[in-house]
C-alpha cells in the first residue's frame, strides 16, 4: 500500500475537537486520513501520542503527519524525538509554508488553545500544498539528520 496520500493525525486530550476537524477537512481533500486518537477527553499525555503517530511517519507507513496539543509545542518535542521526524509548530501560514519549502518538515504540530479552526485549517493548507524547495536547504537539512547519529 502507498503512503504517498496518508497522513496521520494524533492529539492529547486538550486538541480533540480541532483534530477532527483538521481530519475532515484532509480526507474532504482526498488524504486517506489515519486517525489514531484518542477520541474521549479524558486526559492523557501528549508525549504518547506525539510518538504513536512520528512512529507511523518514520516507518514510512504516512507520508505526512499533524500532531496537535493545547499549545502544540509538547507534541512537537515529543514527535522530534523519533529518529527521521522534523516537526515544526506553527500558528501563522507564513511558518507552516516555510517549514515544507525550506525544512522538509514531515510533521505539522498546532497548539488548539493557540489556533481557532479557521485559522488552523489554513496552516494545514499552507503546510500541505508547499513543497520542498530542496539546493542549498537540501545540503541543511542533512546536517539536521547528522545529529541524530
Ligand atoms: C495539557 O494540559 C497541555 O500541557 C498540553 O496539551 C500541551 O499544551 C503541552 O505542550
Amino acid at each position: 500500500m502507498s503512503a504517498d496520500n496518508r497522513i496521520v493525525l494524533s492529539s492529547d486530550h486538550a486538541a480533540i475537537p480541532l483534530r477532527q476537524a483538521i481530519a475532515a477537512h484532509l480526507s474532504a481533500r482526498g488524504w486517506v486520513v489515519v486517525d489514531i486518537g484518542p477520541t474521549t477527553t479524558e486526559s492523557t499525555p501528549y508525549p504518547r501520542h506525539g510518538e504513536a503517530a512520528a512512529r507511523l511517519v518514520a516507518a514510512g507507513d504516512c507520508r505526512l503527519g499533524i500532531v496537535l496539543c493545547g499549545t502544540g509545542q509538547g507534541i512537537m518535542l515529543a514527535a522530534n524525538k523519533v529518529k527521521g521526524i522534523r516537526c515544526g509548530v506553527c500558528a501563522d501560514t507564513f511558518s507552516a509554508r516555510m517549514l515544507r519549502q525550506h525544512n522538509d518538515a514531515n510533521m505539522l504540530a498546532l497548539g488548539a488553545r493557540i489556533v481557532g479552526e479557521g485559522l488552523a485549517l489554513d496552516i494545514v493548507d499552507a503546510f500541505l500544498d508547499a513543497e520542498f524547495e530542496g539546493g542549498r536547504h537540501a545540503t541543511r537539512v542533512d546536517m539536521i539528520t547528522a545529529l541524530e547519529g
